[in-house]
């Protein structure tokens, strides 16, 4: 039923770089992905820190690759210290920019926060990849799902935009711990998510959703040939020239 609304397109690699690379060892990286590959199969999104997105954008003008913040000030402008405007980004060549992630979330951004940024995201034009996703207690005590509603929910409740909506189901416990989900637990939390999407967002909207915790060159085909996952958030992993290979991995 769910799937009749849902168009399938080229699938989405997302690289966060966290605060893992220098400003230079980021264009260095940026350049070696350029080179070694010059047609992704997929659409490829690099995430850089704030403090490396300027020089990166340049290195990667006019290749394939998209240019990704990590996370943005909840309002345009105004009296924020310390925060990075939507507005900005786009002006630095961000397409897109990760809301919400859980390493964020831990350090006390709220469901609240993470709509306010989500919406401020989509009304500067860019892409918010919005990420939900349990602790290892949650999923042990059947709340997984509850958790991931709530987020899902507080962040997308009434979304009237058009386009693309994309979420990152990232489990928390998975995220660098070497211990990546099975593709099968994947299937069924993305076709879970797909569902609160359709049920809280306008109709026709299109549902991307993306796997992301402990991928790498080795696991990232598995998750990439179900038919339920349009795409991968990859931390760790996404900092080695073995990414190409992930890139490679898509269907
Ligand atoms: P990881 O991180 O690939 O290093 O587990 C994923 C993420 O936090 O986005």
């Amino acid at each position: 039923m769910i799937r009749r609304f849902v168009t399938k397109y080229m699938q989405l690699i997302v690289a966060n770089w966290k605060m893992y690379l220098s400003i230079k060892e980021s264009v260095r990286l940026a350049e070696r992905f350029k080179r070694s590959l010059p047609k992704p199969r997929a659409r490829v999104v690099i995430c850089p820190s704030f403090s490396a997105l300027s020089l990166v954008s340049a290195k990667i003008k006019k290749s394939p690759y998209f240019l990704g913040a990590q996370d943005l000030g909840p309002t345009d402008r105004g009296a924020h210290t310390g925060e990075v405007s939507a507005k900005d980004l786009r002006e630095l060549g961000c397409k897109y920019v990760i809301v919400g992630h859980s390493e964020r979330r831990q350090m006390g951004e709220s469901d609240k926060l993470v709509r306010q940024k989500f919406m401020t995201a989509l009304r500067s034009g860019l892409k918010p990849i919005l990420c939900v996703g349990e602790t290892w207690p949650e999923r042990k005590s059947g709340k997984a799902k509850r958790v991931v509603r709530r987020q899902l929910e507080s962040a997308l409740h009434g979304l009237r935009a058009r386009g693309e909506c994309i979420v990152a189901y990232e489990p928390i416990w998975a995220i660098g711990t070497g211990k990546a989900a099975k593709p099968a637990h994947a299937r069924e939390m993305h076709t879970y998510i797909r569902q609160l999407v359709t049920e809280n967002a306008s109709r026709g909207i299109k549902i991307r959703v993306l796997y992301g915790g402990s991928v790498t060159s080795k696991n990232a085909a598995s998750f990439l040939k179900e038919p339920e996952v349009d795409g991968l958030l990859v931390g760790g992993a996404s900092t080695k020239s073995s990414f190409v290979r992930i890139c490679s991995s898509s269907q």
